[in-house]
């Protein structure tokens, strides 16, 4: 069967875990060479072991996305080894502390934006100036149904992931013309480690209420959008912010 990224090279933030994970062993699936970063390396180099033991090209790299000068050796590094790179998806990211907007604290604002905003900015940019000579690329950041919707418990955090649709749509915008394509998803309740640390047992229930379809969705359905969207099949998609939801932002 005809593997349709073979040739191309995929990098995925927050990849040693939940949604990231399950995107970088779909890229690899369809034949990119992959890596993964992650400032967790123990989740990082798991995933990477799981692409190799596959046969897969994989590396993985120890990185902070709230660095912009980690971000750029990723990028850097990324391009030294497979020589270029094709595909992003900008995804590292971690939950609101806070329950509501009224008991959040500064840290929980400063950290919340720090990864989940400016980390896909400082992305943005290493990996724009990187595409934009070789004059070809797509991008996906990962926003959440939280940056489409007001979620009460979700403030912080869904006022950076409306944020991460702001950058996409300027981006997209700015460089659709050059060759490079910048979308993003906006999942709804995925059964990962960031919902089961946040929801615990509360979790289950609130699954079958958040959507039409009643149930949980697994991370691998997110990856296939997100990959999707990267590939040629894709060709005319701009700026869009992709419920990935169960219909959720739909009712
Ligand atoms: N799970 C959901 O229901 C859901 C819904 C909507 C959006 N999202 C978004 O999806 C993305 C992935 O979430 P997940 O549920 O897979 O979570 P997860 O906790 O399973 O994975 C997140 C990964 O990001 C990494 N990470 C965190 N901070 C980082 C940093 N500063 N630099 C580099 N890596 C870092 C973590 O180590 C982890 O491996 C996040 O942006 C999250 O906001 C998740």
């Amino acid at each position: 069967m005809s593997k349709p990224f073979r040739g191309k090279v995929a990098l995925v933030t927050g990849g040693g875990s939940g949604i990231g994970r399950a995107t970088a062993l779909t890229f690899a699936r369809e034949g990119a060479a992959v890596v993964i970063a992650d400032a967790d390396r123990q989740g990082g180099e798991e995933t990477a072991a799981i692409i190799a033991e596959r046969g897969g090209q994989v590396l993985f790299l120890c990185v902070d996305v709230t660095d912009p000068a980690s971000v750029e050796r990723m990028v850097a590094t990324t391009v030294e080894r497979f020589g270029g790179l094709d595909c992003a998806f900008n995804n590292a990211g971690i939950p609101d502390g806070s329950r509501s907007l009224l008991t959040s604290s500064q840290d929980n604002w400063n950290r919340v934006m720090a990864v989940n905003l400016e980390g896909v900015w400082h992305c943005l940019q290493a990996e724009l100036n990187h595409m934009l000579k070789a004059g070809q690329g797509a991008i996906v950041n990962n926003s959440s149904r939280s940056g489409l919707v007001g979620v009460p418990s979700d403030a912080v955090y869904g006022a950076a992931k409306h944020g991460v649709i702001g950058l996409t749509r300027a981006a997209a915008v700015e460089f659709a013309s050059q060759g490079v394509r910048v979308n993003a998803v906006c999942p709804g309740l995925i059964e990962t480690e960031l919902t089961r640390a946040r929801f615990g047992d509360e979790l289950a229930n609130l699954a079958k209420m958040a959507n039409p379809l009643g149930r949980m969705a697994q991370p691998e359905e997110v990856a296939e959008a997100v990959v999707w969207l990267c590939s040629d099949a894709a060709s005319f998609l701009v700026g869009v912010a992709l419920p990935v939801d169960g219909g959720s932002t739909a009712r």
